[in-house]
C-alpha cells in the first residue's frame, strides 16, 4: 500500500478531491479542517523576499584542504590536508526580485556556509573583489538607486548613475560591472570574493589580515548585452537550468581557495587604506596561497528548506577567523542577523539550513515564536548561567580572540574622494582589460546610461575623466553614436533599462 496523506496532525485523510458540504450544491461547512488547513497553508506559503540578492540559485558541496595554513589560522576547518568540510551555496544577483531574469547585468553574490566543528562560518561575499562604497552609511541609499523608482516603479538608470557620479569612489566597481564580467554564463563561471579584509589569528595568538579568493576552474565565460537579450527572451531561468543540468551530467563545478595574507603592522604603512572595501590588494606584494578546493555537487533536495531559508551572515565566524576595522564589514556583521530575525523569525539558526552539522549547539537563549528543537544545554536545570552544574555549558577562554588596536576617536570622519581612489580603476582600465575589453566597456556602459539626463551623464564623464581621459572619450563616444532614445522629456527618470 502506497504511503497514507494525513493532515499536518498526523491523522489519515479520506479524500483529496472534495469539500465538505451541507448537499452537492453547498455551502461548505464551518467543519471541513482539511481545505481550511489547505488554503491556510496556500496562504502562508511566502515570506519576504531578500531586501536585496533576491533572486538566487544553490548547490550543496564539500570543501577539501590542498594546503597547509595553519601558521596563520587556528581555525578547524583548515587543521590538516585533505580534511573535509560540507558546504551550502548561494548565488543571487542584487537588485533583481525573486522572479528576475538570471542573465541581467548586475554584481553576483557567492555566499558559502561551511559547517565546521567549531560553529559555522559564512562567507557572504561577491564575484568581484571591491564594492561600490566603503561606508555603510551609504548602502540603502545606494540599494535604493538600484531598485524601482517610487513612483514610475521601473528600474531608473538616472539614479543609478546620479548616485555613482555623486560617489566616485563607485567607479572601480561600476567598471568591473560593466565589463566582461558583469553578465557571467552562470554562477560556475565566476570567481567569489570575501570583498572586505578579514582577519586570521593562530594557536599563538598572531592576527594576520586576510582577503578571501575563489577562482573558478570552469573559466571566466559571460555573456553580451545582446546575447543575455536574446537568452533571457527564450528563458529567464538559464543560471538554474544550467546548474541542474550540470549535476543531472555529473559535472561538479570546483572553485580553489586561495587567500592574500598581510602582516598585522604592515597595514600602517601601505599607500592606501587595507580596510577599503573600494580597494584590491595587489597581488604582487601580497601574493595568493592556495589553501583548498571547492567542489558542488548535489541540487538541495527542497529549494525552499535549504535556499530560501539559508541565512547567510558576515558574524558567522569560527575560532581563528575574525573581522577587521572595515567599517562595511563591521556594519553587515549586525545587519545581517537583524535581517534573517526579521524574514525567517527568532529561531533561524536552527533551521536545517542553518543549524551546525559538525559542531554541537549549547547556548542559553531560552524560548519565542516556533522553538521547535529541545533545550541547548543538555541539562534542564541549567537555563541561566552561572549555575551549579558541572555538565552545563561554559564559556571556553582558549578561543578568545587576540586584542583589536584599534584608533580611540570615534567621529564621522569626512569621505572626500581622493587621487588614490582612481590609482585601481586606472590600473584595471589601462593594463588589465584588452583592447576589445575596452570597447565593450565603453558600449555597455553608454548602453545602460544612454536614458540618463545629460547632466548626469557629463557628471559621470568627469569621474571618467579621473580615472583616464581614454576611458571618458570612450565612452562618450559610444553614447553618442548609439540610436536616439524614443523618451526624450526632462523627467527625472527618462525610461527602463
Ligand atoms: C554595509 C553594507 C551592506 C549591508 C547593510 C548589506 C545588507 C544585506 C542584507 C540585509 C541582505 C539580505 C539578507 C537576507 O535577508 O537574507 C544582504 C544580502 C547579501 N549581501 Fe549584503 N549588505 C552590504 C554589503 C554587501 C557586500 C559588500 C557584499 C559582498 C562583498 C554583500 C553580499 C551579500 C550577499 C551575497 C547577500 C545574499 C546572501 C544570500 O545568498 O542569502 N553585501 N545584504
Amino acid at each position: 500500500m502506497s504511503q497514507r496523506q494525513t493532515t499536518t496532525a498526523g491523522a489519515p485523510v479520506p479524500t483529496n478531491e472534495t469539500s465538505k458540504t451541507a448537499g452537492p450544491r453547498g455551502p461548505v461547512l464551518l467543519e471541513d479542517y482539511q481545505l481550511i488547513e489547505k488554503l491556510a497553508h496556500q496562504n502562508r506559503e511566502r515570506i519576504p523576499e531578500r531586501t536585496v540578492h533576491a533572486k538566487g540559485w544553490g548547490l550543496q558541496g564539500t570543501f577539501t584542504v590542498t594546503n597547509d595554513i595553519t601558521k596563520y589560522t587556528r581555525a578547524k576547518i583548515f587543521s590538516e590536508v585533505g580534511k573535509k568540510t560540507e558546504v551550502l551555496s548561494r548565488w543571487s544577483t542584487v537588485a533583481g526580485e525573486a522572479g528576475a531574469a538570471d542573465a541581467e547585468r548586475d554584481v553576483r553574490g557567492f555566499s558559502l556556509k561551511f559547517y565546521t566543528e567549531e560553529g559555522n562560518w559564512d562567507m557572504v561575499g561577491n564575484n568581484t573583489p571591491v564594492f561600490f562604497v566603503r561606508d555603510a552609511y551609504k548602502f540603502p541609499d545606494f540599494i535604493r538607486t538600484q531598485k524601482r523608482h517610487p513612483k514610475t516603479n521601473l528600474r531608473s538608470p538616472e539614479a543609478m548613475f546620479d548616485f555613482w557620479a555623486g560617489q566616485p569612489e563607485s567607479v572601480h566597481q561600476v567598471t568591473i560591472l560593466m565589463s566582461d564580467r558583469g553578465i557571467p554564463q552562470n554562477p560556475t563561471h565566476m570567481n567569489g570574493y570575501g570583498s572586505h579584509t578579514f582577519s586570521m589569528w593562530n594557536h599563538e595568538g598572531t592576527r594576520y589580515w586576510v582577503k578571501f579568493h575563489f577562482k573558478t576552474h570552469q573559466g571566466h565565460d559571460y555573456y553580451t548585452n545582446e546575447k543575455a537579450k536574446e537568452l533571457i527572451g527564450q528563458t529567464r531561468e538559464s543560471y538554474q537550468e544550467d546548474l541542474w543540468n550540470m549535476i543531472e551530467a555529473g559535472k561538479h563545478p570546483k572553485w580553489t581557495l586561495k587567500i592574500q595574507v598581510m602582516e598585522e603592522e604592515q597595514a600602517a604603512s601601505l599607500d592606501f587604506n587595507p580596510f577599503d572595501v573600494t580597494k584590491v590588494w595587489p597581488h604582487k606584494d601580497f601574493p595568493l596561497i592556495e589553501v583548498g578546493e571547492l567542489e558542488m555537487h548535489t541540487v538541495p533536495e527542497n529549494y525552499f528548506q535549504l535556499v530560501e531559508n539559508a541565512a547567510y551572515s558576515p558574524s558567522n565566524v569560527v575560532p581563528g577567523i575574525g573581522f577587521s576595522p572595515d567599517k562595511m564589514l563591521q556594519a553587515r556583521v549586525w545587519s545581517y542577523a537583524d535581517a534573517h530575525r526579521y524574514r525567517l523569525g527568532t529561531h533561524y539558526e536552527a533551521l536545517p539550513a542553518n543549524a551546525p552539522k559538525a559542531a554541537s549547539v549549547a547556548h542559553y537563549h531560552k524560548d519565542g515564536a516556533m522553538r521547535f528543537f529541545q533545550n541547548d544545554t543538555g541539562n534542564s536545570n541549567a537555563y541561566y548561567e552561572p549555575n551549579q552544574y558541572e555538565d552545563a555549558p561554559r564559556p571556553d577562554p582558549s578561543v578568545m580572540e587576540p586584542p583589536l588596536k584599534i584608533d580611540p576617536e570615534a567621529y564621522r570622519y569626512p569621505q572626500e574622494t581622493e587621487e588614490v581612489d582612481f590609482v585601481q580603476p586606472r590600473a584595471l582600465y589601462k593594463d588589465v582589460l584588452t583592447d576589445d575589453e575596452r570597447v565593450r566597456l565603453h558600449q555597455n556602459m553608454a548602453g545602460a546610461m544612454a536614458p540618463c539626463s545629460d547632466s548626469v551623464k557629463e557628471r559621470w564623464y568627469a569621474v571618467l575623466e579621473r580615472v583616464h581621459p581614454d576611458y571618458a572619450k570612450g565612452v562618450r563616444e559610444a553614447v553618442e553614436s548609439a540610436p536616439a532614445l524614443p523618451v526624450t522629456d526632462d523627467t527625472p527618470v527618462k525610461a527602463a533599462e
